[in-house]
């Protein structure tokens, strides 16, 4: 089969691969009908994950139809069409049962510092992932559900990953009614967690990024405020200027490691790597939320982190709330809001991309370029 391949940082290529095979009676063998890349698999494409090993396939947001399953799979036959979210999970240790599926303890000999991600290299479990012809599923049963017929296969795809994300970090806000949100980051999880903190009460959407036709797109899409951190000294301070001076009640992080806006941290982080990457959006939050207000993190972050504010969170009385995203808790709230029109998910995908093409695709969406937000992939284009 075709599958994406990673070489090195920014250099990936598709190659010829052996097409999975079932390994485990639970297992499901899915064919692949849309894939899509992730802000998150910049971080790979960028060298910046540990473990990612030449020849590994990446892709944890896709959607296809199963081709095989393992003797023991009972809720997929041949030929559903399914949509995958990205965590690989039991379903039925201490965590999953919890409802803490990103969090999963059977999947990934690192289980104690992270779970399963497909395609998101061997710190996540070394699972082969969906930017491919063919992909295998273990736990079939578990993460996997059918498509509502009445659900497009882009709509279906935004599901298993950036718009649960987007709507996880408005959830883990805990945001009231009437209260000010500000969204650091216009990518897809940022556009989606602006949207959604309107769903969950939110009086006043905030969101600030330097990309332009993002900040457009927050406009249009997200109904949000934008704030262009390119055209101030200080964001924070102008975030607090147009907040009474106390600050918004909510931060959402849609921003995560390689975050732009500080030259220092961004030295210091990229290129000397004494940091573990840039925490300026991280701080920016801590600094623009109000006392007693929320801090929601969804931009990735590495293990190890030094320049955060924490004690500046501590004093100012902060709830810190963060976590990979579980995808398949938000589905039934998704639905209901795509069918009835609340959400309308693909309309942020900007660039379809072929398999045989997916270099030019991260090259676009890693270096911002052609007013992209949001690409996917077409294996059989
Ligand atoms: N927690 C989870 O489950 C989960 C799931 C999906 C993605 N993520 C993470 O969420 C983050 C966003 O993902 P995405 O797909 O939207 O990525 P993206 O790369 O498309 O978007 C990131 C945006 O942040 C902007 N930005 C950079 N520095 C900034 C700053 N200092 N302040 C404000 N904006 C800034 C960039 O211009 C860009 O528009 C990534 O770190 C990704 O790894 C986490
Ligand atoms: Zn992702
Ligand atoms: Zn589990």
């Amino acid at each position: 089969m075709r599958a994406m391949v990673y070489r090195g940082p920014y250099r990936i290529r598709v190659e010829e691969k052996d097409r999975p095979r079932i390994e485990h009676p639970g297992d499901a063998i899915i064919k692949v009908t849309l894939a899509a890349i992730c802000g998150s698999d910049l971080h790979l494409y960028h060298g910046m994950m540990p473990d990612t090993r030449v020849g590994h396939t990446f892709g944890h947001e896709f959607v296809g139809v199963v081709d095989e399953v393992g003797p023991d799979v009972r809720n997929l036959k041949v030929g559903d069409r399914v949509m995958v979210p990205f965590n690989i999970y039991c379903g039925s240790c201490f965590f999953c049962a919890r409802g803490l599926y990103s969090n999963c303890h059977n999947v990934n000999a690192n289980a104690t510092a992270v779970g399963g991600i497909y395609g998101y290299s061997h710190t996540c479990g070394g699972y082969d992932g969906g930017q491919a012809e063919y992909v295998r599923v273990p736990f079939a049963d578990v993460g996997p559900a059918l498509i509502p017929e009445w659900m497009s296969d882009e709509d279906a795809l935004m599901c298993t990953d950036a718009l649960a994300t987007g709507y996880f970090g408005a959830q883990l806000g805990e945001i009231r009614e009437g209260d000010t949100v500000v969204v650091f980051g216009a990518g897809p999880v940022g556009l989606y967690a602006a949207l959604s903190s309107w769903l969950m009460g939110a009086g006043r959407v905030l969101v600030v990024d330097h990309l332009d036709h993002r900040l457009e797109k927050a406009r249009t899409f997200a109904h949000a405020e934008t704030i262009n951190f390119a055209e101030h000294d200080d964001v924070v301070v102008h975030l607090k200027r147009i907040t009474g001076f106390l600050g918004a009640d909510v931060a959402i992080d849609a921003v995560g490691a390689e975050a732009d806006g500080n030259l220092l941290m961004h030295v210091t982080s990229a290129k000397l790597k004494l940091q573990g990457g840039s925490p300026v959006a991280l701080n920016w939050a801590i600094d623009g939320v109000r006392k007693g207000g929320s801090v929601s993190v969804m931009g990735a972050y590495g293990p190890m982190f030094s320049a955060v504010k924490f004690g500046d969170a501590l004093n100012k009385g902060l709830t810190l709330r963060m976590n990979q995203c579980p995808v398949k808790r938000q589905w039934p709230r998704l639905f209901e809001h795509i069918r009835n029109g609340h959400l309308r998910p693909s309309e942020i995908i900007t660039h379809r991309f072929p398999l045989e093409h997916i270099a030019e695709g991260y090259h676009t969406f890693s270096a911002k370029l052609d007013g992209i937000i949001k690409p996917v992939i077409v294996p059989a284009a």
